[in-house]
This record gives structure tokens, sequence and C-alpha cells, in this order.
């Protein structure tokens, strides 16, 4: 396994945010979870990246115990976050943004590998010179994980990255997962899209309330949609129906 988390607690004060929860990730796996607002996805990734410091568990990653190592230091083992909201740096060049991807780097590589970027993503090569905040939100989403590229991750974590682009940007975004896994990339992916997660992810975990109450296979979790819904919070549950062949 690449990823190996056991048991992992995160609180905020009395809040448990994460209980207790068991995921695997397996080299070039893409592996989705899925839950409702507020099940605790963002407090799972966020304490796979280093920053927060899990209340209890362990994250094994390549079988090096990561739990208590910096933010920095998972950088440098090859685990990257693209976060809630891209973050990325309005007020600094799309340039200047993808070279801070790189600041842990210490190889000559870097400027070939923003080219590389630039010819997948055209439309950051336009403006590369321009603020970050001239970007739509889809090209912020790019920028964010073309930053993540260049840090050579070799698993990479991305939290609701369709959220808020149009339905051409997030084909174009999971079409780029898909690219980016086929050359060698695991991916956690945090999605409320749930049916194109699914699509994409080998398997998937479903959080509720901190805790992971669902695992299996992509067509497991599709095969039980009834299930799925009733945790992802997509209003009441589905009425019961004959089972379709
Ligand atoms: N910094 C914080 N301080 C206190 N409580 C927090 C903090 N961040 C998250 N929480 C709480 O922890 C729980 C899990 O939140 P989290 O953001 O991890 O959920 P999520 O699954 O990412 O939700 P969403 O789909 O809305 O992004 C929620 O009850 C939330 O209110
Ligand atoms: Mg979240």
């Amino acid at each position: 396994m690449l990823l190996e988390v056991s048991g992992l607690d995160v609180s905020y004060g009395r809040t448990r945010a994460v209980k207790g929860a068991d995921l695997t990730v397996g080299q070039g796996e893409i592996v989705a979870v899925l839950g409702a607002n507020g099940a605790g996805k963002t407090s799972l990734l966020r304490a796979l990246q280093g920053a927060v410091k899990p209340a209890g568990g362990r994250i094994v990653f390549d079988g090096v115990d990561l739990t208590a190592q910096s933010s920095a230091a998972r950088v440098r083992s090859g685990v990257m976050l693209v976060p809630e909201g891209r973050q990325i740096f309005v007020s600094m060049t799309v340039h200047e943004n993808l070279l801070m991807g790189a600041y842990l780097r210490r190889d000559g590589a870097v400027e070939s590998d923003i080219d590389a970027i630039y010819d997948r993503f055209p439309n950051l090569a336009q403006r590369r010179d321009m603020k970050a905040s001239v970007l739509s939100g889809g090209e912020q989403q790019m920028l964010a994980i073309g930053r993540a590229m260049l840090g050579r991750p070799r698993l990479v974590m991305l939290d609701e990255p369709s959220l808020g682009l149009s339905p051409l940007f997030v084909e174009r975004l999971f079409d780029l997962l898909g690219e980016l896994n086929r050359e060698g990339i695991a991916i956690l992916l945090v999605e409320q899209n749930t049916t194109m997660a699914l699509e994409l992810a080998a398997r998937a975990y479903v959080l509720d309330l901190g805790a992971v109450v669902l695992e299996g296979t992509s067509a497991e979790l599709m095969r039980d949609e009834a299930l799925t819904e009733a945790y992802l919070g997509g209003g009441a549950p589905a009425p019961a129906q004959p089972a379709a062949g």
C-alpha cells in the first residue's frame, strides 16, 4: 500500500471531526472520499497533509510513519494537497504561483516541468505574467493542480476540485485527473460530485459524522445507490422501489 491510515482521529476542542478512520490508497490507485457537508472530509485531508495534528491514529506512506512529521516533510515524501477553494496566491503571477509548487526542489528540472504544464494548459501559458486573480475559477483550479504537480507528487489529494466549475471544466478536470493517474500518480479525491467521482475512482469511502460508514469498489457503491444517498445528504432517502433487472 502507498498510503495506510489507521484509527485516525481529528478533534477541534470538543468537536470530533474524524473518528477512527481506516483508509488505504494503493500505488497508482484513485480512491474517492464521499460524504455530506460536515462529514469530516476536509479534516481528514488536512490531517494527512499535516496541517492539523491528529488526536490519534497512524499515517504511513510508502512504509514510512508520517504521523509526527511536518507538512514540508510530507511534501518531500510526495504527498501533495490541492486544498478546498484552491488557495492560489491571487496577488502573484501565474508563473510565480507555479514556482511556489517547486519551493522544496533542488534539482534543475523545474523550468522544464513548468514548460510541460504550460503545454498542458495553454490558458495558463498565455497568462503566465498576469496576476492569478484574472483567471477564471476553472483556470485557477488548473493552476492549483499544476502547482501541486511541480512538487513531483506520488499521491495528490484534492478537496472538492469540481466545486463552482462549469460542466465543461468539470469534464476537463476529471480527464486531467485520469491522465495524471495514467502517469503513475495516486489520487485521493474528495468530491460531492458522487457520480463522476465513482466513475473515475477504483474504490471509495463514505464518511458520515467523521466515521467511515461505507467502503467498497466504485462498482459496489454505485449499485448501493440508496445506501450511498442516505449518507450524502441528498435530502429524503429514496423511496423503496422494486429492483430493476
Ligand atoms: N477549524 C475548525 N474548528 C472547529 N470545528 C471545525 C473546524 N473545521 C471543521 N470543523 C468541524 O468539523 C466537522 C467536520 O468538518 P469538515 O470541514 O472536515 O467537513 P467536510 O466533510 O469537509 O464538509 P464540507 O463538505 O462542508 O466541506 C464539522 O462539524 C465542522 O464544523
Ligand atoms: Mg470540506
